[in-house]
């Protein structure tokens, strides 16, 4: 993936950094981003959105890896930014992003949450529900400013995908219900509203989708309802935002589909949706997290105790597991590894890798082949880009990795690894427990 390939002494390269030596300077577990890889996907995605198509916008989901390192790269590249929560605003905000390019997401936006967007001068806000929208209109008064709004709705798609990451079937906690009227609801109570102005509407029917066809269908739902909305209001609404969900490759049998046919699919069903309602093309916006950073990303680990069951199964333990990657633990999501520091040999063994956290769920891959692995290697786990920093806990008090940025053979610390102290950082003992000092 990107820029990885092995080198003379047969180690793992990554941006034309020598993992062992990474290993060496910044110990493990080990967060590596490739950062020309990074932008090469957001240039796919402008290219094919942006460029080829007229009137779309590209913007990233942050909550698949949000640091300030990643929103600078994001705002370098000409995209736009989904944010979903005060944090990733304000990381967004500390990172200079421009304002007017970020979309708030989120099905429970707090009065401070939304405050927070409106001062900020943020581009849209996507509303989910009733109980947000009138606390919106109301700040948005309390301000005197008119905000730009998207209404979430649920269409009613069921994408190909693990159920706790679908999002666009009926019984979902996100949006406005569509095909029960509760969209048309919304709709007419936001043209109510004094300081909201309705540009448009939004869904994401999932993630990690492989099917095309998800998108097509997700389109012409999103056409007809725009229609029947103009047909019903007269209002003319000429922004859709179809959600993120495109897929990437994580381990074998696992097989996307191009950005460009992505794009093709989203360009084709729009003229063909619009043509057929005699509705004009409205401007198109995509959202993608996972398929930005997932494939740039690796986990650098060190190889511990091994456990063998004759018979049964060999154990391999690394020295992080679920507090970095829950994604196995989560959604039985599958992934690949190689050994960084052979990265040459022939795999001559299965094995099964686990973590160091105190449960047995804590299994980072099931049956993988490797060369014969000793402790002090080092385990590199691909396609961990996306949902893994940004997922990761303190479970068991574990320290975060560290995450490095590298390109050209440079290699930056773009997140600091955690320290036993700062596990402390917001504990407090009560002066009625300090008596043993
Ligand atoms: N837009 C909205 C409104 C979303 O809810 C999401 C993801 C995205 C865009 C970006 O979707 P993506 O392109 O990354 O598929 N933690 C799970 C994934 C949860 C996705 C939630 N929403 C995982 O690790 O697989």
């Amino acid at each position: 993936h990107g820029t990885q390939l092995v080198n003379e002494q047969g180690h793992l390269e990554i941006g034309g950094c020598d993992t062992v030596q990474l290993v060496n300077e910044f110990g493990t577990p080990l967060y590596i981003m490739d950062e020309a890889h990074i932008r090469g996907i957001c240039r796919q995605y402008y290219s094919s959105f942006v460029e080829d198509m007229e009137n779309a916008e590209v913007i990233y989901a942050s909550k698949a890896f949000s640091t300030l390192a990643m929103c600078r790269i994001i705002a370098e590249e000409g995209l736009g930014l989904d944010v979903v929560s005060g944090g990733e605003l304000y990381t967004a905000l500390q990172a200079n992003f421009p304002t007017a390019r970020i979309y708030f997401h989120g099905n429970n936006k707090s009065r401070e949450e939304l405050a927070m967007a409106l001062n900020a001068g943020v581009g849209r806000i996507v509303v989910d529900n009733f109980h947000e929208m009138s606390i919106l209109n109301e700040i948005a008064t309390d301000l005197n400013q008119q905000v730009d709004i998207l209404l979430r709705v649920t269409p009613g798609i069921e994408a190909h995908t693990h159920e706790y990451i679908q999002t666009g079937q009926i019984d979902s906690k996100f949006g406005f219900t569509l095909p029960d009227g509760t969209a048309d609801r919304a709709l007419d109570l936001a043209l109510s509203y004094s300081h909201l102005v309705v540009k448009g509407i939004h869904a994401h029917i999932g993630s990690q989708i492989f099917e095309l066809d998800s998108f097509r269908h997700e389109v012409q739902i999103m056409i007809n309802y725009l229609a029947d909305i103009h047909e019903r209001t007269g209002c003319l609404l000429q922004e859709l935002n179809l959600g993120g969900g495109f897929g990437i490759y994580y381990a074998s049998g696992d097989d996307p589909a191009q950005i460009t046919d992505y794009a093709k699919t989203v360009q084709s069903s729009l003229e063909d949706a619009c043509r057929a309602r005699k509705f004009p093309r409205p401007k198109v916006i995509v959202e993608p997290g996972r398929s930005i950073v997932g494939t740039a990303g690796i986990t650098l680990y060190t190889v511990g105790s091994i456990k063998e069951i004759p018979e049964v199964r060999k154990y391999v333990a690394v020295d992080g597991g679920m507090a970095d990657n829950p994604r196995p633990a989560l959604y039985q999501a599958r992934y690949e590894a190689v050994l960084a520091n052979r990265a040459n040999e022939e795999t001559v063994e299965s094995v099964s890798i686990t973590g160091k956290c105190c449960e047995s769920g804590d299994m980072l891959i099931w049956d993988i082949d490797l060369p014969k692995a000793i402790s002090g290697d080092i385990l590199a786990v691909s396609c961990t880009g996306a949902y893994n920093y940004s997922m990761s806990s303190n479970y068991n008090r574990l320290t975060r990795p560290g995450v490095v940025l590298v390109k050209d053979g440079h290699a930056d610390v773009i997140v600091k690894r955690e320290t036993h102290s700062d596990l402390l950082r917001n504990d407090i003992l009560p002066a009625r427990l300090k008596f043993l000092q």
